[in-house]
């Protein structure tokens, strides 16, 4: 079954470190998604799991060489 309602960026941190190490991951962008003046957004307001995902970023910008996984 689907859980209810989005999951805690905390319990994505249990697996995935911290916003530091999936910053790392992309530091190879010329945007990062992960290190930005958006501090530390949830996760799930870009990866939506089952659901399409959306660059929140680009409620502002419109950054055309960002895919969301
Ligand atoms: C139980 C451990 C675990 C948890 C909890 C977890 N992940 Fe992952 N995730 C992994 C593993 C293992 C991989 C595959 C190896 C890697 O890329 O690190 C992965 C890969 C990913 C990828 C890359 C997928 C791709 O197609 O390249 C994304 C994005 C991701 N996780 C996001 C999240 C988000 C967002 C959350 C919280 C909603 C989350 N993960 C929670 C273990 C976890
Ligand atoms: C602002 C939107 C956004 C947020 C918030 C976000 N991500 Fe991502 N994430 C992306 C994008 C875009 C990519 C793909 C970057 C690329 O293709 O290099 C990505 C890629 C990843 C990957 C795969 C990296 C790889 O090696 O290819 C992982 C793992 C991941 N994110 C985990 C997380 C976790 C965990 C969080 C929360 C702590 C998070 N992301 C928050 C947009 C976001
Ligand atoms: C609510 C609107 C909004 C959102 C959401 C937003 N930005 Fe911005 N961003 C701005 C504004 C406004 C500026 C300043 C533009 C200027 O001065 O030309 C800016 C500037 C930038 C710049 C250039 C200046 C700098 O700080 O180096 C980058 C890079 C950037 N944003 C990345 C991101 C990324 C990555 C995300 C998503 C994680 C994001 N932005 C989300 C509004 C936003």
């Amino acid at each position: 079954t689907m859980p209810a309602k989005a999951v805690a960026t905390q319990q994505c941190l249990v697996c995935h470190g911290s916003y530091d190490k999936v910053a790392a991951r992309t530091d190879k962008n010329d945007i990062n998604p992960h290190d930005s003046h958006i501090e530390n957004p949830d996760c799930t307001s870009c990866h939506r799991g089952h659901k399409k995902p959306v660059l929140l970023c680009d409620e502002c910008h419109e950054f055309r060489e960002l895919k969301v996984p």
